[in-house]
């Protein structure tokens, strides 16, 4: 396949970025999106040009770290990671043009490569359980009903890949932000801070620069793990409860 791909290139996060444009005549419709970078950057090297810097670590949609910008949508056009995403669903001749996620929480370090460090604040926030459980217990120790067990495990899906941000025209984080506070609230391990932690998480959200929730459903629709915006509603009366002291 011949692809013509339009690259957000960056220095650093105080200079100006552009997109350049580079040809690759002799693209496998086999190869993961993440390999066709890699032979872009193997062309850029060989001609002494700088690679371009973009983020990935497990390849195998499980660590997050992979999220970019392509043809306008989060992770491309088809439901799932930057990386599981495979040259096939484009055509011979397309051009295809990447960035990276565009957030104020996620300021840019360099080309495609985003800092998310915020999330990680977040998560220092409340996302952390204080009960000492000591080894991994028998697993049916503590029964959990299905109607809790499953929301739980649906929330804990999230990878933390910043999809939900970088779709929100709101750059809100409460995709994230809520199923990490629906997972732990859920469990009865997770109960003891349960207020504490979803006041605490939605006060880093907003101190790291993330907006707020105005029910336009784009992180859903963007987020590769299917986490569901049900979990914000959960969250709100999480909040609520919260603030007045009464019980979800
Ligand atoms: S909620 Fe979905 S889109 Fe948002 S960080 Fe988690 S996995 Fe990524
Ligand atoms: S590289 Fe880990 S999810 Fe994509």
């Amino acid at each position: 396949m011949e692809i013509t791909l339009k690259v957000w290139r960056q220095k650093n996060a105080q200079s100006r970025g552009n997109f350049e444009t580079y040809k690759l005549d002799n693209v496998n419709s086999h190869m993961s999106f993440l390999e066709m970078l890699d032979v872009l950057n193997e062309q850029l090297i060989k001609n002494g040009k700088e690679p371009v810097a973009f983020d990935h670590d497990c390849r195998e949609g499980i660590c997050g770290a992979c999220g970019l910008y392509i043809n306008g949508r989060a992770h491309g056009p088809v439901k799932g990671t930057t990386c599981q995403l495979h040259m096939r669903v484009f055509k011979d001749g397309d051009t295809i043009v990447v960035e990276p996620w565009r957030a104020k929480g996620f300021p840019i370090v360099r080309d495609l490569i985003v800092d998310r460090t915020a999330y990680d604040k977040i998560l220092h926030a409340g996302g952390y359980i204080t009960q000492k459980i000591g080894s991994a217990p028998d697993a049916n120790s503590i029964l959990i009903g299905k109607d809790i067990a499953e929301p739980a495990m649906d929330a804990a899906e999230c990878i933390g890949c910043g999809a939900c941000v970088a779709a929100c025209k709101n750059a809100s984080a409460m995709l994230f932000v809520s199923a990490k506070v629906s997972h732990l609230a859920l469990l009865p391990q997770g109960k003891p801070e349960k207020a504490r932690r979803v006041l605490n998480m939605l006060d880093a959200m907003k101190e790291h620069g993330f907006g707020n929730c105005t029910n336009t459903y784009a992180c859903e629709a963007e987020c590769p793990k299917g986490v569901s915006i049900s979990h914000i509603a959960r969250m709100n009366r999480e909040y609520i409860a919260a603030t007045f002291g009464s019980e979800v």
